[in-house]
């Protein structure tokens, strides 16, 4: 089965979907840890020394903080051992998926605060870019925020969100937003701009690209700007957006986003990087 994915490209996922039968109907699987081999933990080992080295001044207070909570570096870790300490921290789990996943079976794990993680590991030769996320983009790049109490009931509230938007046939629109918090988002700490978003966090180039270059556009985060910008998977972003902290975007996003679809319906995308008059693009 080659399931149409949540933030589709044209290819089909590259997971094994099936795995004899062991991929239940909400699209989970257990984490075959005993298929790892050496040469997967260490590519694993080698990703995480790499990008640790590189994330003071550039990832954020929370995200640094929770990182030793996943435990083991030098291998991938078990996603069971990991659950106890993240369930005990905010009530959330991480469960195995083989790779990416449609979008009702996405929005629905989230809003019951299970965090989808793909299992497999890329190759070596994918060492430095990998187009769909992997075990390591996944725990590495997104577990830590979910440690975070604030951040984590935002992604719950995602998850809510996306299961009312695909009922409106809104949830390529609500994806932008996952796309530049999530994945991309940035945060203006009082000691300066830091990522908090797992694309910017497990990608060794695009940490400082989107924290230091003068290239990209960043904006403060609006949800109707946000929902109309389209988004590049396969190069450094062209635009981020920027959030003061967890409680301004908890806050942005709690109200009914019924009225922004409508006006969304209307709106014309904006292309990735592309500045609207009146804006600077140096939030
Ligand atoms: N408040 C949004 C709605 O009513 C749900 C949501 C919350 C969406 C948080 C995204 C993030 O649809
Ligand atoms: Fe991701």
């Amino acid at each position: 089965v080659t399931p149409a994915v949540y933030g589709a490209s044209d290819r089909p996922p590259r997971g094994d979907y099936s795995r004899g039968g062991a991929v239940l109907a909400d699209y989970t699987c257990p984490q075959d840890w005993a298929s790892y081999t050496p040469a997967d933990h260490d590519t694993y080992r080698r990703l995480y020394e790499r990008q640790v080295a590189q994330l003071p001044g550039l990832a954020c207070d929370a995200f640094i903080k929770a990182l030793p909570s996943l435990g083991v570096k030098d291998r991938i870790p078990r996603f069971d051992e990991l659950n106890e300490r993240l369930h005990r921290a905010t009530g959330w789990e991480i469960v195995a998926v083989p790779g990416l996943i449609p979008e009702l079976p996405f929005f629905t794990l989230l809003a019951n605060r299970k965090f989808p993680v793909t299992d497999w590991i890329r190759k070596p030769e994918e060492f430095d870019y990998i187009v769909e996320p992997d075990v390591f983009h996944d725990l590495f790049g997104h577990v830590p925020m979910l440690f975070d109490p604030t951040f984590a009931d935002y992604v719950q509230r995602y998850g809510q969100g996306g299961i009312k938007a695909h009922d409106l046939g809104a949830g390529e629109k609500l994806a932008r937003l996952y796309w530049y918090t999530v994945e991309f988002g940035l945060i203006r700490q009082p000691d300066g701009l830091r990522a908090y978003g797992a694309g910017i966090l497990s990608s060794v180039g695009e940490l400082k690209h989107a924290v230091l270059s003068d290239e990209p556009r960043r904006l403060p985060l609006d949800l109707l700007r946000t929902m109309r910008t389209r988004y590049k998977i396969d190069t450094y972003q062209a635009n981020y957006f920027v959030i003061d902290s967890f409680k301004q975007l908890f806050d942005l996003t709690e109200p009914d986003f019924t009225p922004l679809y409508e006006s969304l319906e209307v709106a014309t995308d904006i292309e990735a990087g592309v500045l609207l008059p009146g804006e600077s693009g140096k939030a």
